[in-house]
């Protein structure tokens, strides 16, 4: 990370969320859409942490599943700057379940989200303006 402007990781979660039974799909596991939809939040609570301007999401990279996620599974969504570009921020989201039976930690999914700094009209703006 060789922006200086770019601050560590926070030293606590973005969001952590307890996984309810709405939330699930029709194999009773949690549905990727919801985890995702918390992908994308975490990675705009950690965009603004750095600079606060109104960000849009122009993609998500690498979403990678590699652990369901269960009802009652206490769930943190962990965040990390990697990258700042002119106008757009990337942000490393690192999904942790906190088992609801047996409080085992698993990493159960990972996803690089893109956001990307606008005005009141949607233009691009600088992160960091000089
Ligand atoms: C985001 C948006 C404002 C960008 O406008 P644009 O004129 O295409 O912007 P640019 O081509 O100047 O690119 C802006 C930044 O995005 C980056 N970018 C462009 N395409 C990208 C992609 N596929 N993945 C990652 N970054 C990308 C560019 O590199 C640039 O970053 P930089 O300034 O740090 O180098 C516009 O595409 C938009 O409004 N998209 C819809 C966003 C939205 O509604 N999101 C919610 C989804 S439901």
């Amino acid at each position: 990370m060789s922006n200086p402007n770019i601050k560590p990781p926070a030293d606590c979660s973005a969001i952590r969320v307890v996984m309810m039974p709405a939330d699930t799909n029709a194999a009773n596991t949690i549905f990727g859409g919801v985890i995702l939809s918390y992908i994308d939040q975490a990675g705009f609570v950690e965009a603004r942490r750095q600079a606060h301007h109104k960000y849009v999401t122009i993609s998500l990279h690498e979403v990678r599943f590699h652990e369901p996620v269960f009802v009652g599974d206490v769930v943190s969504f962990n965040c990390e700057t990697v990258r700042v570009g002119r106008t757009s921020i990337t942000i490393l989201v690192t999904v942790v379940a906190d088992r609801y039976t047996n409080g085992d930690c698993v990493k159960v999914t990972e996803a690089e989200v893109v956001f990307v700094a606008i005005d009141d009209n949607c233009n691009p703006i600088p992160i960091f303006p000089k």
